[in-house]
């Protein structure tokens, strides 16, 4: 494992993620993972990421794990939810957010803190204030931000002094290269990647035959569906070629392929079995040659114009009459719609958002969705759309 050096910290090139703790991967069996991350710390990963909203027992079982050896690894976790379950960055719910993951996680201080998602009702001044406190008490050593709209980590870029920025970014989602990576090199803030192996697909294991249990993200996450899926497998196909020359996986060319961007401080994974482990932490330590980078790219741009064409059009498609009567899919062509138009440029991000979470939320809910709160929702997207 090779290590990277920023603030007084070498990150390990590759990350470990906790995200599967939510469920959203699928169920996962907690003995074996405390021994996943036990491996993780053998193989040399020493950035661990985790959230309050990861499921209850995440932070808990992490701060398991790591007790022995605190001094040696970079804990990463995020601000959770308020009590009514939207995000709250007002001062006293960031100080007693970070109080209640200290807590858990059963340490004095954390590495890394980050503000997980937006709270529009709370001015970035404000919670920047208490990010500050936070470290003036000792309480974290770093902070940043992760899944806000670009404008907004621009406003925290410019009041706070955020050290880290977690950002989506593989072969298949390069949306955050086009925005998000420049601003922050211009900032001087590190990039974190995470979902490198694009959830899995990547690694060529998923096909348009792979079914995923309920509460698995993929089920609506756009990557897995219409013309996106089709070009993250044939990306997937031209990384396992590209791997050939090198003995090398192609998820690990496309580990490989992330950290060879520039502002990557490192590559977060989430892996629940050993094995993927091992296989992700072998992306580090040796480097794609210039004229393979030139070769994926120049894939990647091909792919790129078919989506910026295609995607638009499919947008319309969906937005134009009525959403299909089965709710699951209607559901998922709403979230298609959002996430899509936002990479696209379709639509201002942070008019969006707050539908986003509507929707969202409204499927956490007791309740199932009905039809018509749905179709709301297209009339309310279709109307910002462009
Ligand atoms: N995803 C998000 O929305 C998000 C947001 C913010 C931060 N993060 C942080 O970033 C971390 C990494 O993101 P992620 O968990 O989405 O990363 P990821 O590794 O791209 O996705 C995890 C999925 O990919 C599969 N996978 C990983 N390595 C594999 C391999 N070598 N071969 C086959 N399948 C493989 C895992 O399968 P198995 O379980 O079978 O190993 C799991 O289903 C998260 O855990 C979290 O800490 C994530």
């Amino acid at each position: 494992m090779k290590y990277r050096s920023y603030k007084g910290l070498d990150i390990s090139e590759v990350g470990m993620g906790c995200y599967a703790l939510s469920g959203s991967y699928g169920s996962v069996d907690l003995e074996n993972y405390k021994s996943v991350l036990n491996h993780a710390l053998d193989l040399g990963i020493n950035l661990f990421d985790t959230a309050a909203t990861y499921g209850d027992e995440a932070e808990k079982i992490l701060g398991e794990v790591i007790t022995p050896v605190r001094e040696d690894v970079i804990i990463s976790t995020k601000i959770g939810m308020g009590d009514d379950g939207r995000p709250s960055l007002a001062y006293d719910d960031v100080k007693s957010a970070c109080k209640n993951s200290l807590s858990r996680l059963n340490i004095d201080y954390i590495d890394i803190y980050l503000v997980h998602f937006d709270d529009p009702n709370t001015e970035v001044k404000e919670t920047v204030h208490a990010l500050e406190d936070l470290r003036n008490e000792g309480k974290i050593k770093h902070y940043g931000v992760s899944h806000l709209p670009a404008e907004r980590v621009k406003e925290y870029l410019e009041e706070g002094d955020v050290s880290f920025c977690l950002m989506e970014l593989s072969a298949v989602s390069r949306q955050s290269r086009k925005e998000l990576l420049p601003l922050c090199q211009k900032y001087g803030t590190k990039a974190i990647a995470f979902s490198v192996t694009g959830r899995g697909i990547l690694s060529g294991k998923i096909d348009e035959d792979s079914e995923f249990a309920p509460g698995d993200i993929r089920k609506m996450d756009p990557l897995f569906k219409k013309e996106r899926f089709k070009s993250a497998l044939r990306i997937t196909e031209k990384l396992k070629e590209i791997g050939k020359k090198y003995d090398k996986t192609s998820t690990q060319v496309a580990i490989n392929w992330v950290l060879s961007q520039d502002g990557v401080i490192s590559a977060l994974t989430g892996p629940s079995s050993k094995e993927h482990l091992e296989e992700n932490v072998d992306s580090s330590s040796w480097n794609l040659k210039e004229a393979d980078l030139r070769e994926i790219e120049s894939f990647l741009d091909k792919e790129e114009e078919m989506l910026e064409e295609k995607e638009p059009e499919i947008i319309n498609e969906i937005l134009k009459d009525g959403l299909p009567e089965k709710i699951e899919q209607a559901f998922n062509d709403l979230v298609y719609v959002m996430e899509v138009s936002i990479d696209r440029g379709m639509v201002e991000e942070k008019k969006i958002v707050p539908i986003f979470q509507e929707l969202i939320g409204k499927k956490k809910g007791d309740e199932d969705l009905t039809y018509d709160q749905l179709e709301d929702i297209r009339r309310k997207v279709k109307g910002l759309i462009v």
